[in-house]
C-alpha cells in the first residue's frame, strides 16, 4: 500500500525523493502546473476516468456529465463500473462524503466534493451520509471538543447551502452522534480489530509521539462506508457505498477496501477529484490554514476582488507587449484554472483559453472574468446559507429513516 507521511516538507516519502506529495494533510508539487495526476493514479493504484466510463455514465443515467467529469476534475475512480452496473440493474447504493471542521468558514476548494455530491444525489436519487470529523480536528488541531462541535455545526450550514435534499441526507458530528449509535461504535471496533498498528503506520506515517487518538482515528472515517453503521437508514440491508472526495482522502479508503472482505462487506467505490489550487499557484491546494491562499465562502465581493487581483498567480508575460507577442500559459494561470472549475459554459471557457493563449486577452481582463464568476457563486451561496436556521440543521442531523426500501432489490 502507498505510504503517506504526515507533514513532509522536502518532497520525500520514506527517504525517497518524489515529485509530488499527496497526503490527507499535505499537498505539494515541484511543478508549476501542479501534481502529475497520471503518475498519482499509478502510485495509488486507482483507475483513470476515461471516455468509455463517461459515455457509459451518460448512457445509463440519461444525463449529460457534470463539468467536473467533462473536464477531468474528477479524474480517477475505484469500481465506478460496479456502481453503474448496480444502477443499471436497479440495485441500491448510497453516497458518503465528509468534512473535517477546522475553521468557521469553508473555502471554494471544499465546495468541489459537495457540489458534485449534490449533482450525483439528483442524478441517482440515492441516500447521502455526510460525516463531520470534529473528533479528528479536536485531535489534530488541539481544539477543545466544544469548539470542534461548534465548528461542525457552523460548517454544516455551508454544506446544507449546497442544496442537499433533507429527505435523503443525513449529516452527523462524530463527537455527538457516535455515542448514540451502537452500530457505528461496533463497526469502528470491528475495523480496529482488523488493522494493525504497523499497517496504520505504513499507510499514514504516524510516529511514536503522536497521540493515540490519531492512530485510532482512521477506522472512524472508514465506518460510514459500511451500511450497517446506519441501521436507521438501511435496516438490515448490505448496501454498497460510493465516496466522492479529493484524492487526498484515498488512504483512508484504501485501508477500508483492504479490510472489507474480512468483514464480509462490499469494498467502497470512489470518485477522486484533483485539487482546487491555492491562489498563489498549483504547487499546493487551497487550504483553510493559509488565509491568503483561499477564498472563503464568507468573503465579501470586495475581499474576493482584492485577493484575486493581488494574489492570483498569473501565467501571463511581464509586459503587455510581451504578452501580446508570446501569449499566456493557461496550464499555470490560476484565474484560468479556477474558471475550469466554476465557469459552466464550455464555449466561453474555450474562447477564454484561446484568447489568453494567443495573447489577445490580458491577465487583468482574465482576472476580471474570474472575479465576476466567483463573486456571483459566493453571493448566491451566502444568500442560501442565510436561510439555514439552527432548526433546519437539526433536521439534517436527526438520525432517521430516509425512505430507503430494498424492494425486489430496487431502491424504490
Ligand atoms: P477536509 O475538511 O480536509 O476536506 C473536505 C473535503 O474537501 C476536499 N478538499 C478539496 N477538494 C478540492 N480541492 C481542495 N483544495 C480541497 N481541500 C479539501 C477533501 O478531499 C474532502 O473531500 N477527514 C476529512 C473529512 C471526511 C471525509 C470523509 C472526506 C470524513 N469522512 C469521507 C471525504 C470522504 C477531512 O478532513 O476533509
Amino acid at each position: 500500500m502507498e505510504p503517506v507521511t504526515d507533514g513532509v516538507e522536502d518532497l520525500e516519502i520514506n527517504g525517497k525523493s518524489v515529485e509530488d506529495i499527496v497526503t490527507p494533510w499535505t499537498v505539494n508539487s515541484k511543478n508549476d502546473a501542479g501534481v502529475d495526476y497520471d503518475k498519482l493514479i499509478l502510485r495509488f493504484g486507482s483507475s483513470k476516468i476515461d471516455q468509455e466510463l463517461l459515455d457509459r455514465f451518460e448512457k445509463i443515467t440519461g444525463k449529460s456529465c457534470h463539468r467536473f467529469l467533462r473536464r477531468g476534475i474528477f479524474f480517477s475512480h475505484r469500481d465506478m463500473h460496479t456502481v453503474l452496473n448496480l444502477y443499471e440493474q436497479g440495485k441500491p447504493f448510497y453516497l458518503y462524503t465528509g468534512r473535517g471542521p477546522s475553521s468557521d468558514a469553508m473555502h471554494l476548494g471544499h465546495l468541489i466534493p459537495f457540489v458534485f455530491c449534490k449533482w450525483l444525489q439528483d442524478v441517482f436519487d440515492v441516500p447521502l451520509v455526510i460525516q463531520l470529523t470534529d473528533d479528528e480536528k479536536a485531535i489534530w488541531k488541539n481544539l477543545k471538543l466544544e469548539e470542534a462541535i461548534r465548528l461542525a455545526y457552523e460548517n454544516s450550514k455551508d454544506i446544507i447551502a449546497c442544496g442537499f435534499d433533507v429527505k435523503k441526507t443525513f449529516i452527523f458530528s462524530n463527537l455527538e452522534h457516535i455515542g448514540n449509535n451502537v452500530a457505528f461504535y461496533q463497526n469502528m471496533i470491528r475495523i480496529q480489530k482488523s488493522v494493525t498498528f504497523n499497517q496504520i503506520k505504513g499507510i499514514f506515517g504516524f510516529g511514536d509521539s503522536d497521540p493515540v487518538g490519531k492512530i485510532a482515528f482512521p477506522p472512524t472515517q472508514a465506518a460510514p462506508a459500511i451500511s450497517s453503521t446506519f441501521p436507521f437508514i438501511f435496516k438490515d440491508a448490505i448496501v454498497p457505498c460510493l465516496i466522492p472526495c479529493a484524492i487526498d482522502q484515498d488512504p483512508y479508503f484504501r485501508m477500508t477496501r483492504d479490510i472489507a472482505p474480512k468483514l464480509g462487506v462490499p469494498k467502497p467505490a470512489l470518485l477522486h477529484s484533483i485539487f482546487f489550487p491555492a491562489l498563489q499557484g498549483s504547487q499546493t491546494k487551497m487550504s483553510a490554514s493559509d488565509f491568503n491562499s483561499a477564498i472563503f465562502l464568507t468573503d465579501t465581493a470586495k475581499q474576493i476582488k482584492n485577493k484575486i487581483n493581488k494574489h492570483a498567480f498569473s501565467g501571463g508575460q511581464a509586459t503587455v507587449e510581451e504578452h501580446r507577442r508570446l501569449g499566456g500559459n493557461c496550464d499555470i494561470d490560476i484565474s484560468y484554472q479556477w474558471l475550469r472549475f466554476f465557469l459552466d459554459d464550455d464555449d466561453k471557457l474555450a474562447e477564454i483559453e484561446k484568447n489568453y493563449t494567443s495573447g489577445a486577452l490580458l491577465t487583468g481582463e482574465l482576472k476580471k472574468e474570474l472575479i465576476e464568476v466567483i463573486q456571483k457563486i459566493v453571493a448566491e451561496h451566502q444568500e442560501r446559507k442565510k436561510a439555514i436556521t439552527d432548526e433546519i440543521v437539526k433536521e439534517y442531523m436527526k438520525p432517521r429513516d430516509l425512505g430507503f426500501k430494498l424492494t425486489n432489490n430496487s431502491i424504490k
